[in-house]
C-alpha cells in the first residue's frame, strides 16, 4: 500500500495552518507521519529496496519564495540556531553510514548495503547506501534555508564521529550501535516535525521533505531493531540506556553514550535560548512520538518482520 502523503498534507494545511493554537497543530501532524499506516508503509517498502535501491524523490521546491516571515511562534535567532545546530549535526554522513555498515556487515547483509553500500575489503566505497544518499541531501537543503533566511552562507562545522569498535560479542555491539542509530534518527525526526509545526509555506515544505525522510528511515531501524531483537523489552532498552549514560556526562567520539549525544545536541541546538513555551511543546512532540511509535511497534507480528528481513539472501544477487 502507498499513501499519498502530498495530498493529505495539503489538505491538513489548509485547515489548521494559521488557526490552530501550536499543541493541537503538533497533533494533528503527529497523528499523520507518525499513524500505524504510514509507519507501516515505510517499513513495507524495504524489501523492495534492497533489491532496487531508489531514494526518495523530493518534491520541487520554490526556494526563491522562502522567507522569515514564514516562521510562527518562535524567535528568528532561535530558529537560526537550530538550524545551524543541524547543519552541523547532519554532518559527516558518510563516516555515520561507514560505521553502521561495519556494525551491520556480519549479521545482516541487506541491512549493511541499505545503510552504507558496499564496499571493498581495503575500505573503498563501491557502492553507496540508500540511506546516505538520502541523508545527504539534508545538509545542503539546511544550509540553502538558512541562506535564504539570512542572506549568509553556513559554513557546517562537522563533528567528529565515533569509529567502529567491535567487541568479542557483536550482537550486543549491533544492539547498542542500532539502538543509538534509532534514537537519532527519532530525534531529528521530532526536531523537524516540531519546526515543521512553526512554519508555513514553502519553508514548510524543505522541513516536510526532511521529517518524511527520517521517519522513513527511523520506521526502517527500529522494524529491524524489533526484528533481531524480539526479546528486547522496555526494561532491557532502558538498562542499555541507562548503561551507556553512565559517567559519561560529556561527548565523546570514541565511546558510545546516548547521554553525551542529547548533551552535545542541547548545546548545538541553541536549548538554552528556547523560551519556555519552546522546550514545553518539544517534550510533548517527543513523549507524543514515542507513544505512538511503541503502539505501532506493538502491532508487529514476528510474522510480518520474517518476511522482511528474514531472506537475507534477496540482496545479494546484485
Ligand atoms: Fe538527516
Ligand atoms: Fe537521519
Amino acid at each position: 500500500m502507498t499513501i499519498d502523503t502530498q495530498s493529505l498534507n495539503v489538505a491538513e494545511y489548509h485547515s489548521f495552518d494559521s488557526h490552530l493554537p501550536l499543541q493541537p497543530r503538533l497533533k494533528v501532524l503527529l497523528d499523520h507521519y507518525f499513524s500505524s499506516a504510514h509507519l507501516n508503509d515505510r517499513l513495507q517498502d524495504l524489501p523492495h529496496q534492497f533489491q532496487h535501491p531508489q531514494p526518495r524523490p523530493w518534491k520541487p521546491i520554490h526556494w526563491q519564495a522562502i522567507a522569515p516571515d514564514q516562521i510562527v511562534g518562535i524567535q528568528l535567532p532561535v530558529f537560526l540556531a537550530i538550524l545551524k545546530g543541524a547543519i552541523d549535526t547532519e554532518a559527516p554522513i558518510r563516516d555515520y553510514t561507514q560505521t553502521s555498515r561495519q556494525y551491520l556487515e556480519p549479521l545482516h547483509p541487506c541491512m549493511a548495503r541499505f545503510v552504507g553500500g558496499v564496499a571493498a575489503t581495503d575500505g573503498t566505497l563501491l557502492e553507496l547506501g540508500l540511506w546516505e544518499k538520502e541523508e545527504r541531501q539534508h545538509t545542503p537543503a539546511l544550509v540553502k534555508l538558512y541562506s535564504q533566511l539570512t542572506h549568509e552562507t553556513a559554513i557546517p562545522q562537522p563533528h567528529a564521529v565515533r569509529q567502529y569498535q567491535p567487541s568479542s560479542d557483536r550482537i550486543s555491539d549491533l544492539y547498542r550501535h542500532g539502538l543509538h542509530r534509532v534514537a537519532t534518527e527519532y530525534g531529528a525526526a521530532c526536531l523537524y516535525l516540531w519546526l515543521m509545526a512553526h512554519t508555513t509555506g514553502p519553508l514548510q515544505a524543505v522541513l516536510e521533505e526532511l521529517v518524511l525522510d527520517e521517519i522513513n528511515h527511523m520506521t526502517k531501524f527500529w522494524g529491524f531493531g524489533v526484528w533481531a531483537y524480539p526479546n528486547s523489552s522496555l526494561t532491557q532498552i532502558s538498562w542499555t540506556v541507562v548503561q551507556a549514560m553512565k559517567g559519561r556526562v560529556t561527548y565523546q567520539p570514541d565511546r558510545s553514550s546516548l547521554f553525551g549525544t542529547l548533551h552535545r545536541m542541547t548545546t548545538v541546538l541553541g536549548w538554552r535560548t528556547w523560551s519556555a513555551a519552546n522546550k514545553l511543546t518539544f517534550a510533548f512532540t517527543c513523549f507524543y512520538a514515542l507513544r505512538l511509535l511503541w503502539r505501532w511497534s506493538q502491532e508487529l507480528t514476528p510474522a510480518t518482520l520474517q518476511d522482511l528481513f528474514g531472506q537475507p539472501s534477496l540482496c545479494l544477487k546484485n
